[in-house]
């Protein structure tokens, strides 16, 4: 019995409620009667043995897994357990640049020794570099939050060097729908999938694929753990349950329309205004629109403008305009937005550029992360490590992390930088490691 079925039949049996949650099921919105704890009839996410292993098996036979685990923590909880089940403290791990957050503090956590591939650089070629006796393994995120999927060649290389591979598919939960051979999962050791983003469930929800047996499933079960509550949440774990079933039963159907949808879209906005799309040359994920305007102008404006006209979009950046439409998307989403396009007024704006940085490094993310700090602005900053993260939008990834140096091209380029910069307690300012009281605490 699944989790949907199970959580129904406890709600059917209308006990008189003397266990957690403190609502009861009591507050009169139907959402609170599925919130429940590990009473007979419901189970326990950490040693799954009834309605959730039914659930986990379910999704691991639905998405060809070994082993699926269900993360209550969004995916950044379920990269933290990959990583976690796969690598330990001082582990050489070859990681994209611009990986997410969530893989960064992984490397924190564990004291992982990470090296960088950075966006500007042919992913198979540096890795030809880059992998030697001392790598224990790669983290690489495909598809990227562009719909950009990592090439075959680069996963046959790997797996033909035999290091382990976590992939971040987050934003790929629905890529088999699609095409079979768009998702990592037939080369990766673990993938980690957010659901919510693209599949009908709620958000936090996501799940962790055991693709090879490299790791036993107890190992991958206690990892996991660690970062989740103990009190998962039902109507999550029920959501989940939910989407996989639309997903089973209708999920080729309703990507198959929606697949229809995009290209209509496409024709039409490049056809009847000044907006195109964007797609990779190779695999790409063509339900995942960045829309870019022909001129250089202001896409914040625009997607204001949207927003105004009922559009809302995923973000936009000097990019373009990022669009997210799933199996749930219906053709009026689309028909709005093609209208809206069509009626905003363009501002042209001087292009804004962006460069990849490659900071020296002082100290390991961990240990800088540790330090006393303090804010210097960008251009006193240089020459100091740094403790943060500074992540100018766009391109959306850190031009400097913890532990690294502040040079001077780089406080230039952030002084002049016209975009957004995520990750800063004051604009204009970053935190560096204050080495006076480091070499105070030291002499006591
Ligand atoms: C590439 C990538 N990985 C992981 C995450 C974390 O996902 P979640 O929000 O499910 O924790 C995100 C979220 O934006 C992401 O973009």
């Amino acid at each position: 019995m699944k989790i949907v079925w199970g959580i129904d039949k406890v709600i059917a049996e209308n006990l008189a409620p003397f266990q957690m949650p403190g609502h009861k099921g009591r507050i009169e919105q139907a959402i609170y009667q599925y919130d429940m704890t590990e009473i007979p009839g419901t189970d326990n996410l950490f040693n799954p043995k009834d309605i959730i292993l039914d659930t986990m098996r379910l999704i691991a036979d639905t998405f060809g897994a070994s082993h699926s685990f269900i993360s209550v923590n969004g995916a950044t909880g379920a990269v933290l357990g990959a990583l976690s089940t796969a690598f330990n403290k001082g582990d050489e791990v070859i990681m994209m640049r611009n990986s997410h957050i969530s893989v960064y503090d992984g490397v924190f956590l564990l004291g992982i020794k990470p090296v960088y591939i950075y966006p500007d650089e042919n992913m198979l070629e540096r890795l030809k570099e880059l992998v030697t006796d001392s790598t224990k393994g790669v983290v690489l995120t495909t598809p990227s939050f562009y719909g950009e999927v990592i090439e075959d060649d680069v996963f046959e290389f790997l797996v033909e060097k035999g290091v382990t591979i976590i992939v971040d598919e987050s934003h790929g939960s629905h890529l088999k729908l699609i095409d079979e051979e768009l998702s990592s999962m037939r080369y990766a050791d673990i993938v980690v999938h957010s659901f919510h983003k693209t599949l009908p469930s709620m958000t936090q929800t996501a799940i962790m694929h055991l693709c090879t047996n490299k790791f036993t499933p107890s190992f991958a079960q206690k990892n996991i753990k660690l970062f989740m509550s103990t009190s998962p949440n039902y109507v999550l774990m029920r959501s989940l349950d939910i989407a996989i079933d639309i997903y089973i039963s209708q999920g080729h159907e309703l990507m198959q329309n929606l697949l229809a949808m995009c290209a209509d879209f496409k024709d039409k906005l490049e056809a009847e205004t000044d907006f195109y799309i964007v797609y990779k040359n190779g695999k790409q994920d063509k339900t995942r629109l960045l829309i870019r305007h022909k001129n250089s102008v202001d896409y914040g404006a625009i997607d204001r403008q949207l927003r105004f006209m009922g559009v809302q979009s995923e973000f936009s950046s000097q990019l373009g305009l990022l669009m997210m439409p799933s199996i749930m998307t219906i053709q009026e989403d689309f028909d709005r937005l093609l209208d809206a396009l069509k009626r905003v007024v363009i501002q042209e704006i001087e292009p804004v550029y962006y460069k990849i940085f490659r900071p020296e490094q002082g100290l390991p993310i961990r240990e800088a992360f540790l330090q006393p700090d303090y804010p210097l602005s960008y251009q006193d900053a240089v020459g100091h490590i740094v403790t943060e993260y500074i992540i100018p939008y766009p391109p959306g990834s850190p031009v400097i992390v913890p532990g690294e140096i502040m040079s001077r091209e780089l406080a230039d380029y952030l002084d002049t930088f016209e975009g957004n910069i995520v990750g800063l307690e004051h604009e204009g300012y970053v935190n560096v490691i204050d080495e006076d009281k480091v070499e105070l605490a030291e002499i006591i």
